[in-house]
């Protein structure tokens, strides 16, 4: 099990304990303590739980993947420190068009995304890495009260709450590590709040269109009928451009994926060689995405968690998927999730869209 290193312990520590304060200032000064030390044994619980099911289901979701014909792996184990820094290094390419044309958007927008966020409401954030766009949001709406940063990276998360917590110190931050394609619980930040969802980066687009329903569904659910979520989606384009993003000139997109090899050699004991692997972006048109793929340049055979797989020459394993869409294309999925299209913004060159869905009224969910 990996350690988890104390910084980010204390950081979560002050921060449940300011939430509490926050929150609870009508308390008496023992209650207040009271409540905060509940509110850290349940945070300790479900961050334990959180780290032993991430180990146990990674070792799982390994063999069940390097065992399929089609060799795949769930692309959330991507995220370990590494890989979460690493992800902020592509965000910073040239090639990676999509951080730029997202945090120019929302630069110009910023105001009116602010105009629709209700006084006192809570800013619930999907995948929120270091929150860097969120500041534009955090900036032009003072009028916030509690911000809740979901991720599945502790690291990031402590180091991005830390930061916000000494900038922002009008506003309550209760971060909760989580897989936010799972099931969990808003912390009592939120309570009786209203709520706003923010989903930027086109990380809707690296669900299936099944597996978006159910993220749009649940996140109804988890956000409450007076919600509004804010998602960010990268739109069809030119295969060039696309192309280029997803295989950067300087090779940190290629890092980035063999590094979910070098995560197996040393979480699942695994001896993969990650140079004998090469990096591959595809676009496929048939499902309208950019796939990632890792090829193996020869035969070969692997152990990991004490299984062994064997790799033929030119076999890919695939590794995620970056979905395309049309303004119409994400509406009608929205919409099978039960929202609607309030307000659509669109980006310059290389083109990105923001979208705000509110609940459609009356309209249970439906797969
Ligand atoms: N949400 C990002 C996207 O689809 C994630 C991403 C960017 C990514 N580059 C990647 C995932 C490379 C895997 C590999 O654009």
């Amino acid at each position: 099990m990996p350690l988890i290193p104390i910084d980010a312990i204390n950081g979560r520590i002050e921060n449940e304990i300011r939430n509490v304060l926050d929150s609870e200032a009508h308390l008496s000064g023992f209650n207040q303590v009271n409540h905060a030390i509940e509110f850290l044994i349940s945070d300790a619980e479900t961050f334990a739980a959180v780290q032993v099911d991430t180990r146990d289901s990674f070792a799982a979701d390994m063999v069940s993947g390097l065992s399929a014909r089609h060799k795949q792996l769930p692309p959330k184990y991507f995220y370990d420190a590494t890989g979460s820094r690493l992800f902020e290094e592509i965000c910073r390419t040239d090639d990676y068009y999509v951080t730029r044309s997202e945090t120019a958007l929302l630069r110009n927008i910023a105001e009116e995304l602010a105009a629709g966020i209700p006084q006192g409401a809570a800013l619930v954030e999907f995948g929120s890495g270091e929150s860097a766009k969120t500041r534009l949001l955090l900036d032009a709406a003072p009028q916030l009260s509690a911000y809740v940063p979901i991720d599945i990276s502790a690291d990031a998360l402590d180091q991005a709450s830390a930061m916000l917590a000494r900038d922002y110190p009008q506003l309550s931050i209760a971060p909760v590590v989580a897989d936010f394609t799972g099931h969990f619980h808003l912390p009592a930040a939120a309570d009786g709040r209203p709520r706003v969802g923010f989903f930027p980066g086109s990380t809707i687009g690296n669900f299936d269109r099944d597996g978006a329903v159910r993220f749009l569904q649940s996140a109804r659910q988890i956000m409450g009928d007076q919600a509004a979520l804010l998602v960010g989606v990268d739109l069809v384009k030119d295969e060039a451009t696309l192309s280029a993003a997803y295989d950067d000139s300087q090779g940190v997109t290629a890092r980035f994926n063999k590094n979910l090899l070098i995560r197996i050699n040393r979480e699942l004991g695994g001896d993969f060689d990650p140079d004998a692997f090469d990096h591959l972006a595809l676009w496929n048109p048939v499902h309208s995405r950019m796939e990632m793929h890792l090829v193996s340049r020869k035969d070969q055979i692997v152990n990991a968690a004490g299984h062994t797989f064997s790799f033929r020459s030119g076999e890919r394993l695939h590794t995620e998927n970056s979905h395309k869409f049309t303004i119409d294309s994400f509406a009608q999925l929205a919409a099978r999730a039960g929202w609607s299209v309030a307000n659509t913004w669109i980006s310059d060159e290389p083109r990105v869209a923001m979208f705000r869905l509110e609940p459609i009224p009356g309209r249970s969910a439906v797969i």
